[in-house]
């Protein structure tokens, strides 16, 4: 995390974007430098912001990276999101303040209204493994975007890419967040591990799609 937080500079970086683009309150900025890499990455992906769509969003936190979303993704009136976090941190929010951590869903909430598109967007406040089991009892419709920043421990994002997969529509984009992130000695701690070993064991499902920056992204062929 501190890794994380030195690479992008957080806090001043963070409020001239929300300040310029959102007016917005964000005390974390794990998405500022996405959003000039990830419209060349839809554009090549063939998406159509104006045509309705859906995204499930795996980690919001504040709703920095959903809000960019509802704004650049998500334009038809029709388009949804679903977005799992339990707004308690993973293990590498640590270093977070307590008071920032205890505020964050209530900023996250505060920030999506500001968008003007609460309506489309369903949270459901729990760890992702029981969010997603619940999509999929619900028989939810596939997503044609999903984003994994959730939980950074490999296990869990093991179990997130394995049970979001079956909510991704065959040619949906599915984006993982730090694939190559050092932020831990213990690679378990990580999510490379369980990117490499869900994307060996589903090769025949996918296609590797390049982003230049230190995520990993793929679309479902079948
Ligand atoms: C890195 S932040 C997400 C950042 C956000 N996508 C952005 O770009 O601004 C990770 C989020 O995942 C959440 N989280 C961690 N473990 C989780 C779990 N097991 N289930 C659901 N959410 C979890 C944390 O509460 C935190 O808000």
């Amino acid at each position: 995390m501190a890794k994380r937080l030195a690479k992008r500079e957080t806090k001043v970086t963070v409020g001239r974007w929300a300040d310029n683009i959102f007016r917005m309150e964000f005390t974390r900025d794990w998405f500022v430098e996405y959003m000039e890499i990830w419209p060349e990455v839809f554009r090549r992906h063939g998406w159509d912001a104006n045509a309705p769509k859906s995204i499930l969003e795996i980690g919001c936190f504040e709703g920095l990276s959903t809000c960019w979303m509802l704004n650049n993704l998500l334009k038809h009136p029709d388009s949804r999101m679903v977005c799992l976090d339990t707004f308690q941190g993973g293990r590498e929010h640590v270093s977070v303040a307590a008071d920032i951590m205890t505020q964050v869903r209530e900023t996250f909430f505060g920030n999506v209204e500001k968008t003007g598109r609460v309506d489309a967007v369903r949270v459901l406040e729990e760890r992702s493994d029981t969010g997603l089991l619940r999509l999929l009892r619900e028989n939810h419709d596939p997503f044609d975007f999903v984003y994994v920043d959730g939980s950074h421990l490999s296990t869990d994002v093991l179990v997130d890419l394995v049970l979001s997969f079956r909510l991704l529509n065959v040619g949906g984009l599915c984006i993982c967040d730090d694939y190559l992130w050092e932020g831990q000695l213990d690679p378990r701690q990580t999510p490379k591990m369980a990117i490499d070993a869900f994307t060996s064991i589903f090769s025949e499902q996918i296609q590797f799609v390049p982003v230049i920056n230190t995520q990993f992204a793929f679309n479902r062929t079948r």
